[in-house]
């Protein structure tokens, strides 16, 4: 009998934990992400203070959200609510203004406009969450809007797309590249552009300027003529091509503008995917970055890239799906589908002279040359064995003369995609073994002998000059 009343007070406690749990239980499983994400505001607001490294801001007004007013407390997590009441609205964030795309005086304008605003567009509705997990998608686009159709509807179909934060950085300012990248509505998505375009300065440098050696002119004969880089011609002896330079300009500016100057980027830890506009992505493809990335931290913490798409003929996703092989990064096959963290930025921005002096056209061969003679240890990587990344405009700068018919590559590409359905998202990813190409420093294919094309390369870097 003398039990009794400590067997009730073990009940009441018993009765009071469960009712506690339940409630838990009850607001975890019922609350939208949103949602959680208020209540937790208003509970850190009623305390007075927010946790250290996470910073809430939320607004009810169906007001864009000013990326400029977001203050990051930390460098670890931002989070950004969706604004409730837009997730099925329709409403467009429209800035772009109508501007007559022959006036480069406006587009100068606007893209140091928009380049500053960094506006995000479709961030009510989906809100933004950025950590080390995150994964941020950066496209370079060039002209082509069929190609970037392409790529917006594959990534439409990405498990997990809403997550990302897409950027799409162009070197054209164009109507219709805008119009398609406004129907973007499955993810946050923003615009930047490459300022020291060709469009822009398309009769001067970096763009073609009438007073430039032509070139295969001799280095002789341009002296005599008087042209302006006589004096700089690459390796080879050969004059600058604009069009193939501006893509290594377009490269090096993009990541840089990314990693240093997008405000809500500031102090980012998580994965930078790299695409392009003519490229075409599986359904799989943020999944098993998250478990490549897991796998790294596990199995390679010394590498520092991650490569998600091959070029390889034969793909057997049965056999290989869930493959993983470790080696050194090689330009010609691990340059489709990089993924790497501002670690591997901090390496490259250490080593901008010898990518700016390289005498190479090609940003993918400098990072080579980089790895070689450049960063400790070399740009060691894990990459997929079967790919999920494919090369839909194969006829781009690198492939003169093929045949381009993106309708034949797209149905080629689905059928294999469809019939193996059933081998994407593996549910586990290993290891396999070291690839063993040999390893050289490739030889520079020239390209880029211009003191200009080198001086401007190293502005991007320069935190003083503008
Ligand atoms: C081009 O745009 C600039 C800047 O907005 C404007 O001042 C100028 O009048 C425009 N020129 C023409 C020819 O429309
Ligand atoms: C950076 O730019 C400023 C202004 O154009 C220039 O004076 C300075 O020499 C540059 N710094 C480097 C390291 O090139």
């Amino acid at each position: 009998m003398r039990l009794y009343p400590r067997r009730i007070l073990r009940s009441v406690l018993m009765v009071a934990m469960f009712v506690f749990v339940m409630l838990n239980l009850h607001i975890l499983l019922t609350s939208q992400p949103d949602q959680l994400g208020r209540a937790n505001n208003r509970l850190y607001h009623g305390y007075g203070h927010y946790p250290d490294d996470v910073h809430v801001q939320f607004r009810q007004e169906t007001q864009p959200i000013d990326p400029h007013s977001i203050e990051i407390h930390s460098t670890r997590k931002l989070v950004i609510p969706p604004v409730e009441g837009f997730s099925t609205s329709s409403i467009k964030d429209s800035i772009h203004k109508n501007i007559d795309v022959n006036n480069v005086t406006f587009i100068m304008e606007e893209v140091h406009r928009l380049n500053k605003l960094q506006h995000i567009q479709n961030l009510p509705k989906f809100g933004l969450k950025l950590d080390s997990e995150s994964t941020v998608i950066v496209v370079q686009v060039h002209d082509r809007v069929e190609y970037l159709k392409i790529l917006l509807q594959s990534l439409r179909k990405v498990r997990n797309i809403q997550n990302v934060l897409l950027i799409i950085s162009h070197d054209v300012y164009s109507k219709e590249l805008n119009e398609v990248v406004e129907t973007v509505d499955f993810c946050p998505v923003m615009q930047i552009f490459f300022p020291d375009s060709q469009q822009i300065y398309f009769n001067v440098f970096p763009g073609t300027d009438p007073r430039d050696c032509p070139r295969n002119m001799k280095k002789d004969m341009a002296i005599k003529a008087k042209c302006l880089n006589a004096l700089h011609p690459d390796k080879y002896g050969h004059y600058r091509e604009p069009k193939y330079c501006q893509a290594k300009h377009h490269w090096i500016w993009k990541l840089n503008h990314v990693f240093e100057k997008i405000k809500v980027l500031d102090g980012y830890q998580g994965m930078v995917l790299l695409l392009e506009e003519d490229y075409y992505v599986t359904e799989d493809v943020l999944t098993i970055l998250q478990m490549l990335q897991n796998i790294q931290k596990r199995d390679c913490k010394d590498c520092q890239m991650l490569v998600i798409g091959n070029y390889d003929k034969v793909q057997n996703y049965q056999l290989n799906s869930g493959k993983v092989e470790k080696s050194y990064w090689i330009s010609s096959k691990h340059n489709m589908g990089m993924v790497f963290t501002r670690k591997l930025w901090d390496q490259i921005k250490k080593c901008q002279k010898e990518f700016c002096y390289h005498d190479d056209y090609n940003w993918d061969w400098t990072i080579q040359h980089l790895s070689m003679k450049c960063i400790p240890g070399r740009i060691q990587c894990l990459r997929l064995k079967a790919t999920r990344i494919f090369h839909i405009g194969e006829c781009g700068i690198h492939h003169k003369g093929k045949s381009c018919n993106p309708g034949e590559k797209i149905k080629k590409t689905e059928d294999l995609l469809l019939k193996n359905k059933n081998h994407m998202f593996p549910n586990i990813l290993s290891v396999v073994g070291q690839s063993r190409f040999k390893l050289r420093d490739p030889k520079a294919n020239g390209g880029w002998g211009d003191v200009r094309d080198q001086e401007l390369c190293l502005k991007v870097f320069n935190t003083t000059a503008s």
